[in-house]
């Protein structure tokens, strides 16, 4: 079995209740089990959370050893962080950026991303079929 790593960062943790608005009312539960579903026969999802920096970078590491691939919804640090930039660079695999939110529409700040300078691909804008769309090309990149 392969193993995707599906990581969250900051206030994502609050899906389905922060900003329904702009990102919808499902949860990252749901999120998780969409990816599930649309992932290949013998691809495993494994979503995981952090509210911290280091956290997220602690998750990338950890994926170094466990993913054959990483879909990643840095949040807010998306636009700030160099240190889970520089974490992604250490991980071999597949690597795709998703938002929810179709942010190229939003405020100017969201328009810039350090994680795109590392992703093989990025999502954004479909609501949280973005996540299903990187879990999909994933599983076509690692056969
Ligand atoms: C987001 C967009 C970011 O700008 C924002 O800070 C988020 C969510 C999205 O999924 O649309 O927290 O990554």
């Amino acid at each position: 079995m392969k193993t995707i790593y599906v990581l969250n960062g900051p206030n994502l943790n609050l899906l389905g209740k922060r900003q329904p608005d702009l990102y919808g009312t499902e949860t990252l539960d749901d999120v998780t089990a969409l990816c599930t579903r649309v992932a290949d026969d013998g691809f495993a999802i494994h979503q995981a959370q952090s509210n911290y920096e280091g956290g997220l970078v602690d998750l990338i590491h950890e994926a170094r050893e466990k993913a054959c691939g990483i879909v990643i919804n840095a949040g807010a640090y998306t636009h700030t962080s160099v240190a889970i930039l520089d974490a992604l660079n250490t991980f071999e695999g597949p690597v795709m950026e998703v938002h929810i939110s179709q942010v190229h529409k939003r405020e100017s700040f969201r328009h810039h991303s350090y994680i795109s300078m590392r992703a093989d691909g990025v999502i954004a804008g479909l609501g949280t079929e973005s996540y299903a769309a990187a879990v999909r090309r994933i599983c076509q990149l690692v056969g």
